[in-house]
């Protein structure tokens, strides 16, 4: 951390110049975190705190779809992402015209969209979700349209982990998170067997791989597990940064790393975000008739909350 700390001590100072806010996802460095970050958490408590934000700057740390629902949910803030380029595997599954399609193909059958989605593709659901929430918001949009089925996108893992949750039965799109998809059930139980340890999974996990998991849950929901269940020892079957950034706040557990690393959350880094600030770069941008209608998708998960 020291070699960050210029780095660090910049930022702070351009950001108070500034009035700016940094928001800052779960899979973000440990220095973007815990150094310069003023509001941090899972995809939900960022998108929640866009809206009661009082800065009219934010810096998002964080993927695109993110910077994207902070623009929509604010949009008469200026929302800078520090990369355009960080994208998502998810986000990238699926446009709006698949969203179209298959909804011709299920007439009547409302669409619930997770975050990790574009603009356009949110502006073509009824409502969206993240992980903290999909199963609230299936439930809720399914007795609001009077429907049994809901069309859930993209995430089959999450997809079908949530369909374990509930009566709603959910018709499912193909895609995947790169970063979680890789994790084996082996390797979880390899992992278990060795270290004498607790597991904890992000449901974006195969099934396989949720089936041996302990817990199962969004970034923010895996650290009220260990407070509530205080283990000696768990496994993070997640990004790699979670547990880093869980280290300070849990000093007595001991935090096993079978981890991958998100390329595209690693494409924020210190040098960027102070480029970010200092050359106001770069903005992201909504067109107004898609900011419209994913706001209103937005706005019905913000309803159901966490
Ligand atoms: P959350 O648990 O924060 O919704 O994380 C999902 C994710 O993978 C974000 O990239
Ligand atoms: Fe997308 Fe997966 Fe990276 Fe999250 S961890 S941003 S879901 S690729």
């Amino acid at each position: 951390v020291p070699l960050h700390l210029p780095w660090i001590d910049a930022i702070n100072t351009l950001k108070k110049q500034r009035g700016a806010v940094i928001m800052a996802h779960s899979y973000q460095s440990p220095e973007i975190f815990h150094g310069v970050a003023d509001i941090t958490g899972d995809s939900l408590a960022l998108a929640q705190a866009a809206t009661d934000c009082d800065s009219d700057l934010i810096v998002l740390c964080g993927v695109h779809f993110m910077a994207e629902s902070a623009k929509i949910l604010a949009p008469d803030k200026t929302v800078l992402i520090p990369d355009l380029e960080a994208g998502c595997s998810l986000a990238a599954s699926i446009t709006a015209a698949d969203v179209r399609a298959l909804r011709a193909r299920h007439p009547g059958v409302p669409v619930v969209s997770y975050v990790n989605t574009s603009a356009e593709v949110k502006a073509a659901s009824d409502a969206c979700c993240t992980s903290a929430n999909a199963v609230q918001v299936v439930e809720a949009i399914a007795a609001q349209s009077g429907s049994r089925k809901v069309i859930f996108l993209p995430d089959r893992y999450l997809g079908s982990w949530v369909a374990t949750q509930t009566d709603v039965e959910l018709v499912l799109w193909t895609g995947t998170c790169e970063v979680h998809e890789t994790f084996t059930a082996q390797q979880v139980r390899h992992t278990r067997e060795q270290f004498d340890t607790k597991v904890v999974a992000h449901p974006e996990c195969s099934p396989e791989v949720l089936a041996e998991a302990d817990f199962v849950g969004s970034t923010s929901a895996m650290g009220r597990w260990l407070e509530k269940e205080k283990p000696t020892r768990v496994a993070m079957i997640t990004e790699c940064s979670m547990a880093d950034n869980l280290k300070n706040r849990f000093p007595q557990v001991q935090f096993i790393k079978p981890c991958n690393l998100c390329p595209h959350m690693k494409r924020i880094t210190l040098p960027n975000i102070h480029a970010c600030l200092r050359d106001l770069r770069y903005e992201v941008h909504v067109s107004p008739e898609v900011s419209v209608r994913a706001r209103a998708a937005l706005d019905r998960m913000l309803a159901v909350g966490r």
